[in-house]
């Protein structure tokens, strides 16, 4: 059970904020704001008691919830578009697999790429969707740590937004240089490890509607290395796109519904969220090539 408290959320932010300046990067009035909003924040009647305790749930479970708005409700994850995009222009079209492929968002650019394309999810929920979305894709449920694909199968691999599910980089990492043949390329996203460590974690509802959160592993940079170097995988390209600042906002009214937590409570303290947030990546985005071609 996490106990979610938007005071600790929101001293959390005021928290970077004021180290952002104790390091420099803003001024006395800065910081005298800061701690007037702290002391405003903690004598807040409305955040006093509005603590909202959640469960973990499960990916098959979670997104049997989430598949149904998943394409349509705005979701900041979906940043990692353009640079996986750019990336996967740069790759000849052959046999290409969708790990962890939802309901189809990648999966339907490496078809309409040319790629003979086969998407493996966990969820039967999300892979309905995807069967809807691109039907001339080979669809099949599996897990990470199993792929249904014959060895060396797949000259590309993709895999976005997926790997925070998982607790250990390094047996999926093992399937995804089963999988590949040598000389093959995989392609990963996930949102940041610093977004992670702020608290950017899926919500969803559980089967009785109670409020629950997807698993969300943090995963350092130096752990997707650490996975791929021993298998013979060797980085390319590793980019950290940094979304633009946010536009100067008055602070909202009140904490918002659970279910939007915590932009919904970052919304309360603007000037805080955008100083401890600035410069902070939205994503990581990695390519790889298995030696021996
Ligand atoms: C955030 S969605 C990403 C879907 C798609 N790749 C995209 O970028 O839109 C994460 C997906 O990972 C799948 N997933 C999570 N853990 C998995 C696992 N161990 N094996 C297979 N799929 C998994 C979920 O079912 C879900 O469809």
């Amino acid at each position: 059970m996490i106990h979610e408290h938007p005071l600790a959320y929101l001293l959390g932010v005021e928290g970077a904020a004021l180290l952002r300046a104790f390091t420099g990067g803003h001024d006395r009035a800065f910081v005298d704001a800061r701690l007037a909003e702290v002391r405003r924040l903690l004598d807040d009647p409305d955040l006093a008691d509005a603590a909202v305790d959640v469960d973990r749930v499960d990916p098959v479970a979670g997104y049997r919830s989430w598949a149904a708005t998943y394409d349509t409700a705005p979701n900041t994850a979906f940043a990692d578009t353009p640079v996986v995009d750019a990336v996967l222009d740069t790759l000849p079209a052959g046999t290409a697999l969708d790990a962890a492929c939802g309901t189809g968002r990648h999966t339907a650019g490496l078809v309409a790429r040319g790629h003979r394309t086969i998407g493996v999810d966990a969820s039967p929920d999300m892979l309905d969707r995807a069967r809807r979305r691109v039907p001339e894709a080979d669809l099949r449920r599996g897990d990470l740590h199993r792929l249904p694909v014959a060895d060396a199968a797949a000259d590309l691999v993709v895999c976005a937004l997926a790997l925070t599910h998982v607790p250990d980089l390094a047996p999926v990492f093992a399937e995804f240089a089963r999988v590949l043949r040598p000389g093959g390329h995989l392609v990963l996203s996930d949102v940041h490890p610093e977004r992670v460590a702020r608290g950017s974690a899926p919500a969803v509802r559980d089967g009785a509607g109670r409020p629950a959160r997807l698993p969300a592993h943090l995963h350092r940079t130096g752990d997707y290395l650490r996975a791929a170097l021993p298998l013979g995988l060797r980085p390319l390209r590793c980019e950290e796109p940094v979304p633009p600042p946010a536009a100067p906002a008055a602070p909202a009214a009140g904490p918002g519904p659970w279910d939007a937590w915590p932009w919904s409570l970052a919304a309360l303290v603007p000037e805080a969220a955008r100083a401890a947030d600035h410069g902070v990546p939205a994503m990581l985005v990695w390519q790889f090539r298995l030696a021996g071609a």
